[in-house]
């Protein structure tokens, strides 16, 4: 990029202080075959189950043959689990292993102990500060700026040198990621990017309702109208062509979540979105590092936010990205709530540094404290999805085989589409397991010893804040002239809200051995082993 072109857009972010699709359960032979990391391979294998069951192993396979259970008769997959006692009958639990450890998330270390105190020892502990000869105002913090240029590098998004375009500044090493802007959350970043795309009332958003209310409820405080359109079953996402169905006149944008971090279907979505002129926001904070077709996802939308809050594959304390392809994008964001980023701009002449006295009325920047810890955080990202993937990726394998058919564990299909694990969910389809429901199968998984539950968001399109008509105040649109208010009914979506009660979550296991593994996997071939003797009340 020319220095003048680039000159516009570097200086908002000045630096002075320097079930995807299915997989045949008979395909093995791909990548994921050996879905070990190395550091799981490493590790001692664990014996297929306890040692009490495996000594009588050959014993009872033969007994297996002669067993007048039918359901253990049908299980040559895994005789020894068809004769196991299960654990909700009075057996021994699969999963004894402690289970605290292997989901300990964040991963604190040294590393992340030392950034803190690095920041804390610099005294500044907010913005940083233009030097004295340039009024010595607020503008933003070097490790903020910092984070900012190394997720830009790590997304494959422009970063400069600001020498290159301000002599002043010539060899001192300042440098800013013009696509990208940190928040103080992700909830903020997604608000943010709404201003910026212009959203603004009345303007109808299709959105999903499977996700965290903040891919939704942000949208009412542009004015917006969140439109809620079902999910696709094969990504737990928005479904394109239902998308599509949902258009109006009034549509101005889509935001889709890559829920648990499985990626949407994006080739569709990006054409639903282009051929009927609507802005595209990804909603990546559960999608860290996960790819679309070679294409890490958050740079197939016109913005994309990524929630750096603690739980998340990026953990901070708190805090968000905001990512842009155009630069313009990020610069209206930064108006809007990171005033400090604007005093810069006066430099330049640049039309928003009018505002830097005030902003647009919104104060959004990232804690420098945050911006520390994520740093840390990014640059282990891969190391710690290659665990998770490890761990979730052989225990989707077996699942699957154990299950027959009936769970779908959402594996990635490749060719260059890799989701991530920020949660593990699985979809139970009781038709291919005897319509044994899936509370019967939950509750004797948890007898096992497998921690799973149902999926923790409730669906929003069945909330009081929208079902009660509550949303149209936090919107301002009560009484707007030639703004229909729509109402929302808690039993539309039928298809999603169905989907929704088939869900089984899993830990994401972000530290655990093969060996738990191991006995999760043993529980769940157990369990389908046994499903004509599950205790049904
Ligand atoms: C899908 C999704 N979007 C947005 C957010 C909001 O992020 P934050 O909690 O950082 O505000 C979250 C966080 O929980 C989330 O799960």
């Amino acid at each position: 990029m020319k220095a003048d072109v680039a000159l516009d857009r570097v200086t908002a972010g000045f630096k002075f202080n320097g079930c995807l699709e299915h997989r045949s359960l008979q395909d093995t032979t791909g990548p994921e075959s050996l879905d070990l990391t190395e550091a799981h391979a490493r590790r001692p294998r664990f014996p297929a189950a306890p040692a009490s069951r495996n000594t009588h192993a050959p014993l009872r396979f033969a007994m297996t043959t002669l067993a007048p259970n039918s359901s253990a008769r049908n299980m040559p997959a895994d005789a020894s689990a068809a004769l196991a006692k299960l654990a909700i009958l009075g057996g021994t639990p699969a999963v004894t292993l402690d289970q605290k450890a292997a989901n300990v998330w964040p991963i604190i270390t040294a590393d992340d102990e030392a950034a803190v105190l690095r920041v804390l020892r610099t005294g500044e502990l907010s913005s940083g500060h233009l030097p004295s000869a340039m009024g010595g105002y607020p503008c933003p913090h070097p490790e903020v700026l910092a984070l900012e240029c190394e997720f830009a590098k790590y997304m494959g998004l422009p970063v400069f040198d600001v020498g290159e375009i301000i002599p002043a500044f010539a060899g001192k090493g300042f440098h800013v990621a013009p696509n990208v802007l940190a928040h103080n959350n992700g909830t903020a970043a997604i608000l943010g990017g709404l201003h910026a795309l212009d959203i603004g009332p009345g303007d109808e958003v299709i959105v999903p309702s499977t996700t965290w209310w903040s891919s939704v409820l942000t949208i009412l405080h542009v004015g917006g109208i969140p439109v809620f359109a079902e999910t696709d079953l094969d990504t737990l996402a928005l479904d394109p062509a239902e998308v599509e169905a949902k258009i109006t006149k009034r549509t101005k944008a889509v935001i889709v979540t890559h829920l648990f971090g499985i990626p949407a279907k994006m080739t569709e979505m990006v054409d639903v979105c282009k051929s009927n002129g609507l802005k595209l926001m990804e909603d990546a904070s559960h999608a860290h590092g996960a790819t679309y077709k070679g294409t890490k996802l958050g740079l197939l939308g016109d913005v994309a936010a990524f929630s750096l809050q603690v739980n998340k594959l990026i953990p901070s304390a708190e805090g968000g990205l905001l990512i842009a392809q155009d630069p313009e994008v990020i610069l209206k964001a930064a108006r809007y709530a990171h005033y400090e980023r604007l005093v810069p701009l006066k430099a330049i002449d640049h039309p928003y540094a009018k505002f830097a006295a005030t902003g647009f009325g919104f104060k959004f920047r990232m804690s420098p404290i945050s911006a520390a810890i994520a740093r840390v955080q990014l640059a282990k990202l891969a190391e710690r999805n290659a665990l998770r993937n490890a761990s979730c990726i052989a225990l989707s394998k077996r699942i699957e085989t154990a299950s027959r058919g009936a769970i779908c564990t959402y594996l990635s299909p490749g060719n260059g589409t890799e989701r991530v694990y920020f949660e593990f969910l699985v979809r139970y389809d009781a038709s291919k397991a005897h319509n044994v429901p899936i509370k019967v199968i939950t509750k004797a998984l948890a007898a096992e010893g497998c921690q799973v539950s149902a999926p923790r968001y409730p669906l929003l399109h069945q909330q009081p804040v929208f079902v009660e008509g509550e949303w149209a105040k936090l919107a301002r649109l009560e009484g707007m002239a030639g703004v229909a208010l729509p109402t929302y009914d808690p039993t539309s979506l039928p298809r999603t809200t169905a989907n929704n009660g088939t869900l089984i979550k899993l830990p994401s296991f972000p530290q655990a051995s093969p060996e738990l593994i191991e006995q999760y996997a043993v529980a769940f071939e157990k369990v389908f082993a046994n499903l004509d003797s599950l205790p049904t009340a």
